[in-house]
């Protein structure tokens, strides 16, 4: 066994990194697109993002798409679309970037939490069935990490309570459920397009839905300056004014951008993909290592690996922290971060915070004076962040490269005792916000 770096030994990366990691790709004809519309200066108009819209809608095979210019927006709409409001209960996965349910509480809804599942990261249905009140409008699932959610189970529960279901499709754009694309399940999707993420165009998002009145009722609530596209009688009858007082239409820069990088992103999508599989399968059977990917021939698969992750097993190397286990991976000149989101149901935004001035706490202003502002307790939520690690996201097939990277991990995972010598625990807490991009 090689002598670990973090001790002094060789490391196991080797070769420099080049533009194994650059992101976003860009080309030319995004360049050219970009100059157009600033030449014309056509940025605030919309005749680019209705093209892109039904682009990337009929990509999808889904009616209606409506870009915004962001994926928070592309939520906040997509909840007002379904018609949550006042009184009105969420339920969302704990572990998730905040905007997957903070839109909500603008809306007068209250949020509750669900647990996650260890194995896919993604919510728990059996714990979805349990948060289920007289009050739940709307179930809104992330496919987390890229890993594609039990949409089935999901959809089960859904349907038998009456339950709306949105998709945050952040993580996975272009991923597959069971041969299925996400984000054209549930009810309506919303998806980040920032420049971070698989699909990236700038700044950006889109909602994708098959139904005409939540897709109008998206309109009215963000973009007024396409009020006169809407086709609902009543609905007409409050237009010219924005009905949730946000503007939320898309910059045409990243539309223009949007465009062009539909007809890249399946081929960039599937050399990351066959990347990243490579990379897991030389990890295959090491201790304490496991892949958070669909299984093969299950139909499910990862699009483009946003922040990918892999699943950690400290129980195999001998209760070795995950934190001391990145350390050694990085000495080793790999790249990996501890941790994953923060459980959001332990945020006073979610029980204490009065946000608005309601003179109670925001999450249960709108609801029966019975109805408090505490959460339940969430296990797998609460301590997944010792349990998951980032891996590198590799965005071309360089074989020596990505056997280097995964030697790291190997090194480290087979010298774990070496490693615990000088373990402090710290267990990394995870984080709010976004993960450092690789
Ligand atoms: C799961 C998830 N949902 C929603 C968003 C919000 O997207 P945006 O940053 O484009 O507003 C993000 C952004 O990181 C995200 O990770």
């Amino acid at each position: 066994m090689s002598k670990l770096a973090i001790l002094g030994g060789k490391k196991a990366v080797k070769s420099a990194a080049g533009d194994m990691f650059k992101w976003p790709v860009t080309n030319k004809a995004m360049e050219d697109a970009v100059i157009k519309v600033l030449r014309e200066g056509n940025m605030s108009g919309s005749d680019i993002t209705k093209e892109f819209e039904n682009k990337y809608a009929e990509w999808h095979g889904v009616k209606y798409g409506l870009g915004m210019n962001n994926g928070t927006a592309s939520l906040h709409s997509a909840f007002y679309g379904l018609g949550l409001g006042c009184g009105d209960e969420l339920i969302a996965p704990a572990v998730t970037y905040w905007a997957t349910a903070l839109p909500a509480l603008s809306l007068g809804c209250r949020v509750v939490f669900a647990d996650i599942l260890p194995d896919t990261l993604s919510i728990d249905p059996a714990d979805i069935e349990k948060k289920i009140t007289p009050r739940t409008k709307a179930i809104v699932v992330v496919h987390y990490l890229g890993m594609p959610a039990d949409m089935d189970a999901i959809m089960k529960i859904a349907r038998k309570h009456k339950l709306k279901v949105i998709e945050d499709v952040s993580h996975a754009h272009g991923a597959l459920y069971k041969g299925k694309m996400v984000g054209t399940i549930g009810d309506a999707a919303g998806f980040s397009l920032m420049s971070g993420k698989s699909f990236a165009i700038g700044e950006g998002g889109i909602m994708l839905t098959n139904d005409k009145k939540v897709y109008e009722r998206a309109i009215m609530f963000g973009l007024y300056e396409r009020h006169g596209d809407v086709t609902d009688k009543e609905l007409q009858k409050g237009a010219g004014l924005p009905w949730g007082g946000y503007k939320y239409r898309m910059h045409q820069m990243s539309a223009a951008v949007g465009l062009e990088q539909l007809k890249k992103y399946p081929k960039e999508m599937a050399e990351i993909d066959k990347s990243m599989n490579y990379f897991w399968d030389l990890l295959e059977g090491v201790p304490g290592l496991k892949a958070l990917r669909p299984a093969k021939k299950s139909g499910s698969t990862m699009g483009g690996w946003y922040a990918a992750h892999g699943l950690y097993v400290p129980e195999e190397l001998g209760g070795l922290s995950v934190a001391r286990f990145a350390e050694a991976v990085k000495a080793e000149g790999g790249i990996c971060g501890a941790g994953c989101n923060k459980a959001l149901h332990t945020h006073p935004l979610f029980t204490t915070l009065d946000v608005y001035g309601h003179g109670r706490p925001t999450n249960c202003a709108n609801m029966p004076k019975s109805v408090k502002g505490k959460q339940a307790k969430l296990p797998v939520s609460e301590g997944i962040q010792a349990r998951t690690y980032s891996i590198p996201w590799f965005k071309h097939f360089r074989k020596d490269v990505i056997e280097q990277h995964a030697e790291a991990y190997r090194k480290a995972a087979e010298n774990y005792k070496e490693l615990l010598k000088d373990d402090k625990g710290s267990a990394s807490s995870g984080s709010w916000g976004l993960f450092a991009r690789r």
